[in-house]
């Protein structure tokens, strides 16, 4: 399986078939898990050539101790991309392969998709998702590229981004894989005891339980529900529980008919921060 690691070997690489059904792009950061191999796998049925890139973003990062804590199992990841399909390639770059000298994102108008929850939390954190994506993008060319419903808002940026840029590529939007307890798959989860690991699935039951709420009663009353379950679950703290407009995402005042909304949360347990989200409707 070829594992490259120049802009220019991936060219190489990229022009030696003809594709039929396309290419196919998962970026990734690596540490890898099921929910990436999900993506990977529908990659490999729907496209003839899969690039999977495993890069750790430095620009999406607004903590220095973040980024130099982040795991970097490039052998494990290998081999799980290697059991799905021999033939994919690995693009594994150095930051300055991809950045040069200059380590920076550019700043998008991503017409205020970014201006809350992750981003209201995380410093310019879209914009360094939208720099790396773009420039994988550019490079790749892919016809189709992968990513996961765990980051919603991540996805609702990307497929803005696609929309500014005017960028050519199918973005496949892939459903949240769980662990057996229902937690939603994040190479956090690694980070956390035995205990905490089984007992957050307080997290997906507490949405699912929004979910039935909102049914009949409204946005506000649902998170007060949610922000009083924590009450009796000290051991994890809530940062924001949001229910908003699948479109812009704002937060939802009153539930519109024939509106879609999805729940949002961000949680720490044990200095682990964790997201989760749930479509309500
Ligand atoms: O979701 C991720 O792992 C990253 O944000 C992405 C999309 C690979 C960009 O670095």
């Amino acid at each position: 399986m070829p594992i490259v690691r120049t802009k220019k070997e991936l060219a190489k690489q990229l022009k030696t078939s003809n594709y039929r059904k396309g290419i196919g792009l998962v970026p990734t950061m690596g540490a890898l898990h099921k929910g990436h191999e999900f993506l990977v796998q529908k990659a490999v049925e729907q496209n003839d050539l899969v690039v999977v890139s495993i890069f750790v973003n430095p620009t999406q990062f607004d903590k220095q101790e973040d980024l130099e804590k982040y795991p970097k199992t490039l052998e494990a990841d290998v081999s799980l991309i290697k059991k799905v399909d021999e033939n994919i390639i690995v693009f594994a770059p150095s930051e300055q392969e991809v950045y040069g000298e200059n380590i920076s994102s550019k700043n998008y108008d991503f017409e205020g998709l970014d201006k809350v929850m992750e981003g209201s939390f995380r410093d310019d954190h879209f914009n360094g998702v939208g720099t790396i994506v773009e420039a994988l993008f550019l490079l790749v060319k892919p016809d189709r590229a992968y990513f996961g419903e765990k980051d919603f808002q991540q996805l609702r940026i990307i497929q803005k981004l696609v929309e500014i840029e005017r960028i050519p590529v199918e973005i496949v939007a892939c459903p949240i894989v769980r662990e057996p307890h229902g937690l939603a798959m994040s190479s956090r989860n690694e980070r956390l005891s035995t205990e905490i690991r089984q007992k957050a699935a307080f997290i997906h039951e507490t949405l699912k339980s929004a979910k039935k709420f909102f049914g009949t009663k409204s946005a506000y009353y649902v998170k007060e529900k949610v922000k009083e379950s924590f009450d009796s679950h000290s051991e994890f703290g809530l940062e924001y529980i949001e229910i908003t407009d699948v479109e812009t995402l704002t937060p939802v005042k009153e539930k519109k008919e024939g509106q879609k909304y999805r729940a949002f949360i961000a949680v720490y347990a044990e200095g682990v921060r964790l997201i989760d989200n749930i479509a309500l409707n």
